[in-house]
């Protein structure tokens, strides 16, 4: 039996709350390959009557991925949506500034939403607050979202669609404390902005849901002051704020990458201190929620773009093959994610085609999932239910960026409804199993339904065109139950998704 042991208890009375659906969202950008030659690519062998790959969009469909943020990231601050609307001929090329490339307009807002619609996904729509302002924001709202018998809404049907989309959640910008976001802003100038036209969009319908951009990363100079005074400003017009992070691996220091997740976890807990800060300062009663829409791992296509495709329609732009290491990394992102649930209500992983990507796609061949996939799908699969409070008592490592960090991590989703509960576990030894020793306190007649697996024999192994499946999951008999006692051995480096029914449970 291996010396690492980790205890792990949950309460089938301490419930902490329901995971949104929406934690498992996802982020289409026009960036790189991700709309041209990602989404869309006509003349593709698998391309449908739209242009639309249908190989890629199965892959998206298989992820369940309830709501995509769209058009961007760094593309939307100089955003011009009326480019992107109307008959596709008439639509203008424009110069991509954001990524240095050509936007063409041929994917427009009703081509993205009706893909949105075929992968069975809502659209979260982003302003352009880095050139445009309220009125533009006001026009766009009612353009989408109103019904008729006014100017933007009647352009829209003279457009061919009658009906409105019906867009409900709108972020508020992107990024806007960055140095590189065409028109970023103090956070005085942009909570301002913000809060404007937040106002303005709630005066024309209150139940949109609106996200105001909170920082870039915990890196950025202006954290957490930016969150305070933004939320200042906005506390009363706004639903979330935004937090968006990007893990990257420094060298071969695997065991402060594999801790990233816990410097992603205190990112989340001093936003949740500075909303709880505003709220008191406000002396409100309302409560704004977290919105991490964009997460992931992001550092193998960093420095390494080429100059030749400037200019370019698609160009070959964050194209990172994902690692073991990568995958686990997401899996311990989506562990804290479930962990913060009641705070965090939305999440977008950052992105989904082609881009910093689960899903690659061969211009002239099949397209196949990375390894990152995985993790997402089996959370997006397994982890809908409610937080089981999960108590984790793991032995520890030193990381160099990180301090002390558990070599066990993991959190259970109860799914009362299938009287079942699914635990996530990931185990950052690099050589040795660990055995987890799961108490399931007042639950009776459990049983394993399955113990699935990502592990590889080389950490950095990945999928690629000619080996799609060289790193993929495996179902595994390496879990028992004796009475309320689960046991379960979590190979080196490995993800885990342990999967158990029970038929009684105390409440
Ligand atoms: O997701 C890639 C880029 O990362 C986005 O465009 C931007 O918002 C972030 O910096």
């Amino acid at each position: 039996m291996s010396e690492l042991r980790a205890k792990i208890r949950v309460d089938s009375g301490l419930v902490s709350c329901a995971v949104d659906r929406r934690l498992f969202g996802s982020f289409v950008e026009h960036l790189g390959r991700a709309i041209y030659g990602g989404v869309y690519q006509p003349g593709h062998s698998s391309a449908d009557e739209s242009g639309f790959r249908t190989d890629v969009l199965d892959l998206v469909r298989d992820l369940r991925v309830p709501i995509i943020r769209y058009p961007g990231g760094n593309y939307v601050s100089a955003y011009k949506w009326e480019d992107a609307v109307g008959p596709v001929d008439q639509r203008p090329r424009r110069m991509d500034l954001a990524w240095k490339a050509v936007e063409p307009n041929t994917i427009g807002l009703d081509e993205f939403y009706r893909w949105a619609q075929k992968a069975g996904s809502d659209v979260m729509m982003a302003l352009n607050l880095g050139t445009r302002g309220i009125e533009d924001a006001r026009n766009f709202v009612e353009y989408c979202n109103h019904a008729g018998g006014l100017y933007w809404s009647d352009l829209r049907r003279s457009h061919g669609r009658e009906e409105p989309y019906g867009f409900r959640v709108w972020c508020l910008g992107n990024e806007m404390d960055g140095p590189w976001q065409i028109g970023c802003k103090t956070a005085e100038e942009y909570g301002k902005l913000a809060g404007e036209v937040a106002k303005a969009l709630k005066l024309f319908d209150p139940s949109l849901e609106l996200v105001v951009c909170g920082s870039s990363g915990p890196g950025m100079p202006t954290f957490p002051q930016w969150e305070a005074t933004v939320l200042e400003y906005c506390y009363d017009h706004v639903d979330y704020i935004s937090l968006h992070t990007y893990a990257r691996k420094e060298g071969d220091d695997l065991r402060s990458f594999l801790a990233e997740s816990v410097r992603f976890e205190n990112f989340i807990k001093a936003v949740e201190g500075t909303i709880q800060f505003v709220k008191a300062k406000k002396r409100s009663k309302k409560d704004v929620k977290i919105s991490v829409d964009e997460w992931n791992v992001w550092y193998h296509s960093i420095g390494k773009e080429s100059d030749d495709d400037l200019w370019q329609v698609g160009r070959r732009l964050l194209e990172d093959v994902y690692t073991l290491e990568d995958a686990l990394v997401v899996g311990c992102f989506l562990i804290v994610l479930l962990r913060h649930a009641d705070s965090v209500r939305m999440a977008c992983l950052a992105q989904l085609v082609n881009t910093i990507a689960p899903i690659m796609a061969d211009p002239e061949g099949a397209a196949w999932r990375q390894t990152i996939y995985y993790p997402f799908l089996h959370c997006s699969l397994f982890a809908r239910g409610e937080v089981l409070e999960t108590r984790v008592d793991s032995p520890h490592y030193e990381s160099a960026a990180y301090g002390s960090i558990p070599f066990v991590d993991c959190v259970g989703i109860l799914r009362a409804e299938k009287r079942e509960i699914a635990f996530f576990c990931v185990n950052r030894h690099e050589t040795d199993d660990a055995q987890a020793l799961v108490k399931l306190a007042g639950f009776s007649g459990a049983s394993v339904i399955e113990h699935i697996v990502l592990s590889a024999p080389d950490p950095l192994a990945t999928n690629s065109r000619e080996a799609p499946d060289r790193v993929r999951p495996r179902t595994v008999s390496a879990a028992t139950i004796d009475g309320d006692s689960l046991t379960a051995c979590l190979a080196p480096l490995s993800w885990n998704v342990i999967r158990v029914a029970y038929k009684g449970r105390e409440e």
